[in-house]
């Protein structure tokens, strides 16, 4: 075992207010592609203001469902990894002992939860819908296997995606979830994101600030000079070998 992974261990150990901040990186290694990783990335094939803000929805609806219609269908068959596993396992162990383990996500897939674990949204669901319009949440039953666009039952606008796209607040609920467990924590780990993307990448600097420990998690680290312990390795790999040491 690293010096590193030893130093994350102790520090685990030692907390009582844990909160976990996970990205695209974690999903890596279910065949879910990242967004700005070179080559495989979903950012390198596509330009995210063509298809994650309103204003592209509004010039081309039908091209923008089409893309997330693909997206479910490559998401769909995908399973948790060890490193979902991994977490679900941790915090059960939270729980027996006396400890919190917040854990909040990036991600709109629903792997977390195929894990086990109660998790934070707070970029939204690919599995959810709602109007484009009237913001009502669409319960209709949706084909993914064709692109066709909806219209919402209540005002007949166009169906989306309930995915928070650049420009868009985050759900409250879940935002302030986020702040006050990051607030609270003395170990925050972020794991598999690149923290480009704000108000999430936001969260690790509120943990510090408050005399939080920083843990990442992350193939290739974001060189943040915050970070206390970085460990450079794949999740699905790090994250059993740290709950091993733990249970
Ligand atoms: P990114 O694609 O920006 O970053 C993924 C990170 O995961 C990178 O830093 C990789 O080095 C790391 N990584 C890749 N494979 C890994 C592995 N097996 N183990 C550990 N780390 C690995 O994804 P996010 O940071 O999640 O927004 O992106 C943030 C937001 O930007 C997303 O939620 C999405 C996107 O636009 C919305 O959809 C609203």
């Amino acid at each position: 075992m690293t010096n590193d992974v030893q130093q994350a261990i102790t520090l685990l150990q030692n907390a009582k207010h844990i909160c976990i901040l996970t990205g695209a990186g974690i999903s890596a290694e279910s065949g879910i592609p990242t967004f700005r990783d070179k080559q495989t990335g979903l950012w390198e094939n596509f330009r995210a203001e063509d298809l994650a803000s309103i204003d592209a929805f509004e010039r081309d609806p039908k091209m923008v469902w089409s893309w997330y219609q693909w997206r479910r269908n490559l998401v769909k068959d995908k399973q948790p990894n060890p490193a979902h596993h991994a977490l679900a396992s941790l915090q059960q162990w939270g729980k027996t002992q006396g400890k919190t383990l917040s854990l909040i996500t990036q991600n709109v897939d629903d792997l977390h939860e195929q894990a086990g674990s109660q998790v934070t949204h707070l970029h939204g669901h690919l599995w959810k819908n709602k109007c484009s319009q009237c913001d009502a949440a669409y319960q209709g039953e949706i084909d993914y296997s064709q692109d066709a666009l909806v219209n919402c039952p209540e005002c007949e606008a166009y169906i989306r995606p309930d995915i928070v796209w650049f420009g868009e607040m985050l759900p409250s609920g879940a935002w302030q979830y986020a702040e006050q467990a990051s607030a609270d924590c003395d170990v925050f780990i972020s794991i598999g994101t690149s923290s480009l993307v704000y108000p999430a990448a936001g969260l690790s600097q509120l943990a510090k600030s408050q005399g939080a420990k920083l843990i990442e998690i992350n193939l290739h680290p974001t060189h943040n000079p915050l970070i206390d312990v970085v460990l450079a390795s794949k999740a699905g790999e790090v994250l059993p070998t740290l709950s091993a040491a733990l249970l």
